[in-house]
């Protein structure tokens, strides 16, 4: 990672790191001013093998040999860790869906620490797990609004969209369903759960197994939503984003984000 000015790096203001930061030891600056404080590797998105991040950490550990970079102290080791949406459901092996094993933070952590302790000297790591911090810590509860049939295909459409999950719509990731009464024994039918949003691509789940009795009112939830949903939801068609509650540690509801309102929509608009 470089950086033109040696106060402004990616990583924010050089000057708000600790006194005794590592980063308070670099190197000199090159001709043309950047400053090199370390290095930035990104493998990708929802690992699942940590045997790759061991190895490109070792690959990056290399470096520090190298006397150019005997001077750096910090280390990016990027992201980002899987989780497992199909958790809950069966994987079907003619979907070439194999199990997944899922890394722990324990396993990231151990995946890492090897190579890292060969480094004689102490650096900053920074680390980017992304997704598996947060991602099963939510789910998305909404309403039944009832159900329709289109040539062969039986629809579950419920007040819940693209707008507030738009995973599904855009790049068709897997989102589990089921209704909050899960101990149902009422038989199971598959349904594409849609949204109210009329946008042909406006769905949730397709062909998920859900009980035939579902009606309007009943709730249904749509599971591991913690990551990329409320963050890319949105306001189309004018829908005010719903409300987000939290459990405390005393198993108390909080609400963390009140729900939207059509006045919050108004509110940049100029209305005479
Ligand atoms: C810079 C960076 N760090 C970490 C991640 C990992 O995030 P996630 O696992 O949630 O996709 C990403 C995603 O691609 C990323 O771009």
């Amino acid at each position: 990672m470089a950086t033109k000015s040696p106060r402004f790096n990616v990583f924010g203001k050089q000057r708000c790191l600790p006194r005794k930061s590592p980063l308070s030891h670099t190197g000199p600056t090159t001709s043309n001013g950047i400053r090199l404080f370390g290095f930035h590797c990104h493998l990708g998105s929802t690992i699942s093998n940590t045997q790759v991040i061991t190895e490109c950490v070792k690959k990056l550990i290399k470096l520090f040999d190298n006397k150019r970079f005997h001077h750096l102290r910090l280390l990016n080791i990027g992201g980002g860790l899987n989780i497992d949406y199909k958790r809950f459901s069966k994987r079907t092996k003619n979907n070439n869906e194999e199990d997944i094993i899922i890394p722990t933070i324990e396993d990231y952590i151990q995946s890492i620490k090897e190579p890292l302790q060969s480094l004689p000297y102490t650096i900053e790591l920074i680390v980017e797990p992304g997704r598996s911090l947060i991602a099963n810590s939510c789910i998305l509860v909404t309403r039944v609004l009832g159900q329709k049939r289109t040539g062969s295909i039986r629809q579950l459409v419920v007040d819940a969209s693209m707008t507030e999950c738009i995973r599904p719509a855009l790049y068709q990731a897997y989102h589990h369903i089921d209704t909050i009464n899960s101990f149902s024994t009422d038989e199971r039918i598959p349904f594409d759960v849609v949204g109210p949003v009329c946008e042909s691509g406006d769905f949730l789940g397709k062909q998920r197994c859900l009980p035939n009795t579902l009606k309007r009112g009943d709730f249904v939830a749509i599971f591991d939503i913690g990551a990329y949903c409320s963050s890319m939801s949105s306001n189309y068609n004018m829908r005010p984003r719903p409300a987000e509650y939290t459990l405390d540690e005393h198993e108390q509801i909080k609400v963390l984000r009140k729900r939207e309102t059509n006045q919050d929509l108004l509110r940049t608009f100029y209305v005479e």
